[in-house]
């Protein structure tokens, strides 16, 4: 790594983010300008007031993870952990979601993870029609930034933004759609599954079928 990105490496930290993930491609201009439009846009988000979430948020929510992803895992909101922290799935859903994705055999860093609105809903409600599109031309540029094949879309009301109509996750849970030229994957909230464990196993197993979607070559 040359000695511009280490140090550009080094003010992200300072600037917040806990790490920098970069697997795959490793052309230092390609990192570089990556990370850059990410910063560009958590301070967008950070600034942003497109919508009443930003009145109650202690900070908006970008995401983490590589930034080279080939898939991503995309819930609905920051709740209160995450809002404290700044970082996406890290309460209870988050945990269960970091260990299905080491039953599976790998490591939340190898993914990117984030939510379609950026800001945390009061009491953790879900957020509104408006409030998801609000926020998601962030998500759509982040998409484009880190250019994943499969976007795994962790409960009905991520399946709802993307695909602009009510989703039944339970009827719909496994189907794999395309959306702009990508795939979308749909499966169960880790949160659903907290409230209903004896999801836990398909949950799982959905989790493996987005990993090898992702991986596939075609
Ligand atoms: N639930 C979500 O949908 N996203 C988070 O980041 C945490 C919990
Ligand atoms: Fe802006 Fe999204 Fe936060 Fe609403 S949720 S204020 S649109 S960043």
């Amino acid at each position: 790594m040359d000695n511009s990105l280490s140090n550009y490496i080094k003010l992200l930290k300072e600037l917040g983010f806990e790490y920098v993930v970069v697997d795959g491609e490793t052309d230092p201009k390609t990192v570089e300008e990556k990370i850059k439009k990410l910063q560009q846009l958590n301070q967008q988000i950070q600034n942003c007031k497109k919508c009443d979430l930003y009145k109650e948020r202690i900070q908006a929510v970008l995401g983490e993870g590589n930034i080279n992803a080939r898939l991503m895992f995309i819930g609905e909101a920051p709740g209160g952990d995450e809002d404290k922290q700044g970082r996406p799935f890290v309460g209870r859903a988050g945990k269960l979601l970091t260990k299905l994705i080491e039953e599976a055999g790998h490591k939340r860093e190898e993914f990117y993870i984030t939510n379609i609105c950026k800001c945390r809903p009061p009491g953790n409600r879900t957020p509104t029609p408006w409030e998801m599109e609000a926020c998601f031309p962030y998500l759509e540029e982040q998409i484009q930034i880190i250019d994943p094949k499969v976007l795994c879309l962790l409960g009905s009301t991520a399946a709802r933004a993307f695909l602009g109509r009510n989703v039944s996750i339970t009827k719909e849970r496994g189907s794999v759609i395309n959306w702009k030229g990508r795939l979308v994957y749909l499966t169960y909230h880790p949160a659903f599954v907290l409230r209903n464990p004896s999801h836990e196993k398909t949950l799982l197993e959905d989790i493996k079928r987005a990993i090898q979607l992702a991986y596939k070559e075609d």
